[in-house]
């Protein structure tokens, strides 16, 4: 076969892929193309936008190493990363909510028993928090020894895998038999999204802002039950209807209130006055749905 037009081009790549085994594979790749050939042809695209298009995607690539994920990043914005939650993990009634991973994740941070500090050698302070909860099942019992990995940016908007420092405000944090967990934090702050590279000047480019509104983000897990990958917003926050990337949901949204009681510091090693968010996560039965990848930077270079 030669002589390929517009209109017979794209039936020609796909029939490239006649004798690939693996079904899933070949039905992502003849779609890709398919899509890939409408969109050129729908907006028909020039050459000198397709180079410009090759320039931003190598940008993206050459921006990428073990701590930072530029393809993430534009996933995220692109709300990509959105509707690939909203596709593989519909809302179980009565579960916390799902939402986006983000490219800040690491794996190993340190583990602590309940009521641990997490602002144990903190580079910078912020508002004292007592974060306490339950880990619960659908119908509201206890689910005991749950395992909660938190991570939030620090008080000027960093991740600490950001820096070349150790993990700060970060950490895997043991639920008690009786699904109980509590740990010690900062408020989180808004933030901006790193838009110290390609993903950045294409968000300047959309005249959109690269912000999202405060947030901890934790992955509840527990043997027998889904995990979820979720955060917990700041109620009040400017960002909540423009978050950056999209995920922000009404369920999620968590109320820090102001706790002034001597007594109660105390008994809690806070200072007085200090915050307090009461925050509940449920979790679905696992019922052999396949667990949702938990992916950090250093996992996409080979
Ligand atoms: C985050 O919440 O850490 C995040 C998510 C998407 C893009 C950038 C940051
Ligand atoms: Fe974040």
């Amino acid at each position: 076969m030669r002589q390929f037009t517009e209109d017979t081009l794209t039936e020609a790549v796909i029939g490239r892929l006649k004798d690939v085994d693996n079904p899933r594979f070949k039905q992502i790749m003849a779609s890709a193309v398919k899509h890939l050939h409408a969109f050129a042809r729908d907006i028909q695209l020039t050459e000198e936008e397709w180079f410009e298009g090759i320039k931003f995607l190598t940008a993206v690539g050459q921006k990428c190493d073990d701590k930072r994920q530029e393809f993430i990043l534009l996933s995220d914005i692109l709300g990509l990363s959105m509707m690939i939650v909203a596709l593989n993990h519909k809302t179980v009634p009565g579960a916390t909510e799902a939402t986006v991973l983000g490219p800040f994740f690491a794996h190993g941070a340190k583990e602590y028993e309940h009521g641990a500090d997490l602002r144990e050698g903190a580079s910078m302070k912020g508002e004292d928090v007592y974060v306490s909860g339950k880990v619960l099942s659908l119908d509201g019992k206890p689910v005991p020894n749950a395992l909660l990995d938190i991570w939030q940016a620090k008080a000027d908007g960093i991740y600490d895998v950001q820096t070349d420092g150790e993990f700060e405000l970060r950490g895997r944090v043991k639920a008690n038999a009786k699904g109980e967990y509590a740990f010690r934090s900062y408020k989180p702050k808004f933030y901006s999204v790193p838009i110290d590279g390609p993903v950045g000047d294409l968000i300047r480019a959309t005249g959109n802002h690269h912000m999202r509104p405060a947030h901890m983000h934790a992955i509840v897990s527990a043997p027998g039950y889904q995990p979820v990958i979720t955060h917990v917003f700041v109620e009040g926050d400017p960002y909540l209807d423009g978050d950056a990337v999209f995920a922000v949901k009404d369920s999620l949204i968590g109320r820090y209130r102001k706790v002034d009681d001597a007594a109660e510091a105390k008994r809690l090693g806070m200072p007085n006055p200090f915050l307090r968010l009461d925050w509940d996560f449920r979790l679905a039965p696992d019922a052999g749905v396949k667990a949702r990848k938990v992916i950090a930077p250093s996992d996409a270079i080979a």
